[in-house]
């Protein structure tokens, strides 16, 4: 069995319906239950014993190591985090508990129970932490994108302390020998996204009548993979990746958010036009921009390709269609996520706007 941290959370959801939909491999799943972790994103797999939750914390070294010793896991994927940029700009704090010190305690545990594994267990086991482009900084528009080798240079709070984990998982490699592998990916997008972050943000907005809010100019670009190529990219590097690497992960997508923003307009007239006849467009508005906002991010995805022959199976094009289809065919679960606590985010975030 695999134990997941952050399994309730966009990414680790999708990464856990996707791994039991295609193999019989138990997975424990620990998880806080943050603002960000949803259980609804895991109800497919009610009743199947296949998944067992946890909630709690990876920073709690008595539980993780409680969890270890009992359900004896052959790997560990960490995606447990604090993740949305502009609440690491309000309040960095919980990102260093978590992403830091988080990380560091897992790090400990899974050091422990790793050394004291029969031989051929120990060969075997494997901790997986998944990291993100952001650690590299930002790019000029004509710079090449990121390889494994650009140099950490992370600006935000959010990306600081996940460059301090890398460093952690580096290091627990080459200090204690501990098997770890290292993905970095560009931003995803696709279903269970919670609305805090651009795409399903815009199109929550977008169906409410809302405005669209695009910091600054708009002309920040991001490279985007479909969730499901990222996980897809994280289970071809747990099976094949070499020990103490480092992946870049993308897709070789990079927009504009304005365009981004356009498109989800233009799927939205196409899907759900509006009743007035009106364009979604017309809802957006430009906002004072981001502190500290990296212009540019982009991922150099050849060594995953040549390596380990992964490559996504999404283009943009399908992949936002889908994320569009799915925000449309969920209402309810976009209902359950706008809690109280997700309204005073959005009132905290966008009062000016
Ligand atoms: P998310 O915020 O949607 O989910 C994070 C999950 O971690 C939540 O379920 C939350 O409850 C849980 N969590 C938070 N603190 C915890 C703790 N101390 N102990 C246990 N669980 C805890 O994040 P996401 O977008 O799914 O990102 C997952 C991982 O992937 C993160 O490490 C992030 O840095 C990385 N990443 C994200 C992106 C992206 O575009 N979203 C891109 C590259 C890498
Ligand atoms: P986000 O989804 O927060 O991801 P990240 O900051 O980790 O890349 O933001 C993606 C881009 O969209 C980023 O350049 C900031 C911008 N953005 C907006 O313009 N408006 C918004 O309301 C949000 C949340 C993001």
């Amino acid at each position: 069995m695999i134990l997941v941290t952050g399994g309730a959370g966009f990414i680790g959801a999708n990464f856990v319906l996707d791994w039991l939909a295609g193999s019989d491999e138990p997975v424990v799943n620990l998880d806080k239950l943050t603002y960000a972790g949803n259980l609804h994103n895991l109800d497919g797999l009610k009743g199947d014993a296949r998944h067992i939750f946890v909630q709690g914390d990876i920073g709690d070294s008595a539980l993780v190591e409680r969890l270890l010793a009992e359900h004896r896991p052959r790997a560990i994927v960490n995606f447990a985090a604090e993740s949305h940029v502009d609440r690491s700009i309000h309040g960095p704090e919980d990102f260093i508990h978590t992403n830091v010190v988080g990380t560091f305690r897992l790090l400990e545990a899974a050091r422990h129970y790793w050394s004291a594994l029969p031989a051929t267990e120990k060969e075997a086991f494997r901790f997986l932490h998944v990291s993100t482009d952001e650690v590299y900084g930002t790019l000029a528009p004509a710079a090449p994108a990121f390889t494994e080798d650009h140099r950490v240079e992370p600006n935000s709070p959010y990306s600081a302390s996940k460059a301090a984990s890398d460093h952690l998982v580096r290091a627990w490699h080459h200090t204690y020998g501990l098997p770890v592998l290292t993905t970095n990916c560009s931003n995803n997008y696709g279903p269970l996204h919670f609305p805090e972050k651009l795409i399903p943000l815009m199109i929550v907005n977008a169906l409410a009548g809302k405005g669209l809010p695009v910091y600054g100019d708009g002309m920040q670009i991001r490279d985007w993979l479909y969730v499901r190529d990222h996980c897809s990219a994280i289970r071809r590097v747990l099976e094949a990746g070499r020990l103490g690497e480092t992946y870049n992960v993308g897709g070789w997508n990079e927009k504009p958010n304005i365009d981004i923003v356009k498109t989800i307009c233009a799927l939205l007239d196409e899907l759900r036009p509006r009743a007035d006849g009106e364009k979604y467009a017309s809802q957006v508005i430009y906002v004072k921009d981001r502190p500290g906002h990296d212009r540019r991010y982009a991922i150099d995805a050849r060594k995953i390709e040549r390596e380990l022959g992964w490559k996504p199976a999404e283009t943009f094009d399908t992949g936002i269609r889908k994320t569009v289809q799915w925000y449309l065919d969920n209402p309810d679960w976009v209902a359950n996520v706008q809690s109280g606590a997700y309204r005073d985010w959005v009132a905290k975030q966008y009062e000016a706007a």
